[in-house]
């Protein structure tokens, strides 16, 4: 039997869920991690390893947990990460995400391999709401040039290209399920073999080799913020702002490419302390994603340093299990988690979360 919706407490009760009542392909596709898959459960439980150290006797009555991402402000500290294919789960796709990400004032990155066309998703957005576009970069650039163009027409706020992915990981899992509804309307262009799992099918296009130098170029066919998405050692944040880029993700795509990858809260944790010694924590904005399931998991990462955080399969497993209200109710669940876990650990506003209310000791830093 189904739960009702509101037998779903957390974030992880609609994985439970999802898991029994999605089509096989669609969950196989959705779940899956590379290879062995600890990177995918290292994602959630690295969170394990950070505690709390509250502080006592704050006012904090009125807690108001808004940001600002990329400039623009936002009601919560995390953000709709780029998902291929929404229509594998629930036939709106991408835009009832955009529908809840409005609802709650939540931005919305959108996927190059979504389902619904970009312009469909654009649409359905209503008002000032902020989108972000993910790319995957084409080895024709004249393509890449048009997409990255039409999205900067089209209002997107800033371009997420996606560095963790010059071949597409194995995803066992998905490559089991026989994948034969490709349900895009992707660009790609290229043959597609579906004997190796939905990933595989679609991604052929994907340029292997993107490298650093290509980044002047993109600087020069468009103004909207660049950040990398995908990038895993301090090495490359301090590349990234030599480079001049805005932003960058912390990320190992879900865990779904290099198995053995660290965390994203594992590599911020090794990153701010590099940037504050530079006197750099104001020349790039620091995200994260990957196994962000508790608001106390953005909380953390906010202590740490990030500017927001990515989350990607509950809003998906919510999704598919009982369409835009589930992500309506996960997306409330967080905020509730968000207001509550503020007030115990005494602060009242972003600004006051700081490395010093956490012990990361457990994280065994060098
Ligand atoms: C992804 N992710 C992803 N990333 C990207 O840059 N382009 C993409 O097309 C996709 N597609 C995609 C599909 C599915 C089904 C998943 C689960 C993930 C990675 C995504 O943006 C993000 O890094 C992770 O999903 C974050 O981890 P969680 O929140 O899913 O644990």
């Amino acid at each position: 039997r189904m739960p009702i919706l509101e037998q779903c407490y957390n974030l992880m009760d609609f994985e439970a869920v999802a898991r029994n009542v999605m089509k096989k392909t669609a969950w196989g596709y959705y779940s899956s991690g590379a290879d062995d898959e600890i990177t995918m459960r290292e994602n959630h439980t690295a969170f394990h390893k950070i505690w709390f150290r509250p502080r006592i006797l704050v006012d904090v009555e009125k807690v108001d947990f808004s940001t600002t991402m990329l400039g623009t402000k936002c009601d919560m500290p995390f953000y709709v990460t780029a998902t291929a294919l929404g229509k594998l789960g629930h036939h709106e796709g991408e835009v009832l995400l955009t529908k809840a990400a409005k609802k709650h004032n939540v931005v919305q990155m959108i996927p190059t391999l979504a389902s619904c066309s970009f312009d469909e998703i654009m649409d359905a957005a209503e008002g000032d709401q902020v989108q972000w576009m993910q790319l995957y970069v084409n080895k024709d650039r004249e393509i890449t040039k048009k997409i990255v163009q039409h999205a900067e027409s089209r209002g997107c706020r800033g371009l997420f290209i996606t560095v963790d992915a010059p071949q597409l990981g194995r995803r066992e899992k998905d490559m089991r399920s026989k994948f034969t509804d490709v349900g895009t309307n992707v660009q790609s262009g290229a043959a597609t073999d579906n004997s190796q799992g939905a990933a595989r099918a679609i991604s052929s296009f994907i340029d292997p080799a993107l490298s650093w130098k290509d980044i002047p170029w993109f600087k020069s066919i468009t103004k909207m913020p660049l950040i990398l998405k995908g990038v895993q050692r301090v090495e490359d944040v301090i590349r990234a702002v030599e480079a001049g880029v805005q932003g960058v993700v912390l990320s190992n795509h879900g865990g779904r490419q290099l198995d053995f990858a660290r965390s994203g809260v594992e590599v911020l944790a090794e990153v701010m302390p590099v940037l504050r010694e530079r006197g750099w924590e104001d020349r790039i904005e620091v995200y994260i994603d990957g196994g962000v399931r508790r608001a106390t998991d953005i909380i953390k990462a906010l202590c740490l340093g990030a500017k927001g955080v990515g989350i990607g399969r509950p809003f998906l497993y919510a999704m598919s299990s009982y369409g835009l209200p589930g992500v309506d109710r996960a997306m409330q669940l967080l905020k509730d988690e968000m207001e509550m876990n503020m007030r115990l650990i005494g602060c009242s506003s972003v600004d006051q979360l700081k490395p010093t209310l956490i012990d990361t000791r457990g994280l065994h830093m060098h």
